[in-house]
């Protein structure tokens, strides 16, 4: 282990930067330099986190690469050092753990800042021991321009009423940078030139981060940078989630994983088109809406997809087309490359938890059809409690896997 955090005892004022840093980007290097120059801070310490309770299951990249990169990104600030404190520590990382380890190597009258995104600052009184951190620990929260203060100001008076909390904001504007973006940015091949230090870059082409082998086809390449430019970060993040899993789901079932990775992409390659666009392409594209999915236009984006994904993306495959256009519904009978995009979609890593995604996660690698089962009744309960109508299709799916898996399923 680097010894870079023995000479904290003679520093009156130290921060910690906490970050996955997957990858670190100037986002992270201008909010560490600007809370540094703001509060008189003498080292900034950038931990890349272990394993954090709180963060859904997408899979981060090797710790060390984490690392390495916030070394990379760091070396050339004297202000700035990297600790592996959290990365080597074993279990689930916890900031109250590694706040308490600092402390021993501190001397008394250091006083400590931790630097935070605002949206985690949020999310306070759900961390371990929080009182006891609060006490030992002032928070800095960084925020992008135009983000709101003001309710998350009221937010932290519930906290200060129980806890006495020392609260600094300082608002960064290079903050619109983010780790997802640049991720996505690799896998669709478009530039991060600017975005993060040259360094960080080469290191992420020369260990091809991001990108697996299988997802260098020049076809699959030609379908995310379309994606890219027109999806949300969000929605992108959410498509790679889907196509992972589709893959995964097909080598389990024994089907074409490339297929299963393609429906996965372009499944939702409609859904971020506003209601005006939707209609105009409906139209444009001869996709015929009934009345229920002209009144819940939101059911439009698998039809609508289907036909882009022909036209736009030049799949000709029908299998692919129908996974597609059913992912939304459902339909009886449906194909296997038509369940495993229907299920992907509801269990993909990056999907925020819901009652039941264990369940349906189970069974999609044990029993297809009971996760089938399983997720078009979710579907149907969480649809009515919204009082939406139910669409013919899904209504039919259910049925035919009640009357023809009844006995099995039960
Ligand atoms: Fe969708
Ligand atoms: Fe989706």
């Amino acid at each position: 282990m680097r010894d870079e955090i023995l000479d904290l005892k003679d520093c009156g004022k130290i921060a910690v930067m906490g970050g996955t840093f997957d990858p670190i980007h100037y986002g992270h290097l201008v909010a560490a330099e600007t809370v540094r120059h703001r509060l008189g801070i003498e080292k900034v310490l950038f931990i890349p986190t272990g394993r954090p309770p709180h963060k859904n299951n997408r899979s981060v990249e090797h710790d060390e690469h984490r690392y390495l990169m916030t070394v990379l990104a760091t070396a050339n600030n004297p202000y700035f050092n990297v600790s592996r404190i959290e990365i080597d520590r074993p279990g689930l990382t916890y900031t109250i753990d590694t706040i308490q380890s600092l402390k021993k190597i501190c001397s008394d009258e250091t006083e400590i800042f931790f630097i935070t995104g605002a949206d985690a600052i949020n999310e306070i009184l759900t961390w371990k021991k929080v009182g006891e951190l609060l006490k030992i620990c002032n928070f800095v929260a960084v925020t992008r321009p135009g983000y709101d203060k003001i309710s998350l100001m009221n937010n932290m008076k519930n906290v200060q009423k129980n806890y006495e909390m020392n609260l600094t904001f300082i608002e960064v504007p290079a903050l619109a940078i983010s780790s997802t973006d640049i991720r996505n940015r690799v896998i669709a091949e478009i530039p991060i030139k600017y975005l993060l230090p040259d360094e960080v870059e080469q290191y992420i082409m020369k260990f091809e981060l991001y990108k697996t082998p299988f997802e260098n086809k020049p076809f699959f390449t030609f379908i995310n940078q379309k994606l890219h430019i027109v999806l949300t970060p969000k929605r992108f993040a959410h498509t790679q989630g889907v196509a992972g899993e589709a893959v995964n789901l097909a080598k389990v079932w024994g089907i074409s994983v490339e297929k299963a990775y393609i429906a996965g992409l372009l499944h939702d390659c409609a859904k971020d088109f506003n209601e005006e666009e939707t209609l105009r392409l409906c139209s444009e594209y001869d996709v015929e809406l009934d009345e229920i999915i002209k009144r819940q236009i939101y059911l439009a984006h698998s039809f609508l997809g289907a036909a882009l994904a022909e036209k736009e993306y030049l799949v000709t495959d029908s299998e692919i087309l129908n996974a597609i256009k059913y992912h939304t519904t459902g339909r009886a009978q449906m194909s296997f490359l038509e369940k495993i995009i229907y299920i992907a979609d509801m269990i993909e890593p990056n999907r925020p938890f819901y009652s039941g995604i264990d369940d349906i996660r189970k069974e999609a690698y044990k029993n297809i059809d009971k996760a089938v089962y399983i997720a078009l009744k979710q579907t149907i309960d969480f649809n009515t409690e919204k009082n939406r109508t139910i669409h013919p299709l899904s209504i039919l799916a259910l049925n035919y896997y009640e009357n023809h898996f009844k006995e099995e399923l039960l």
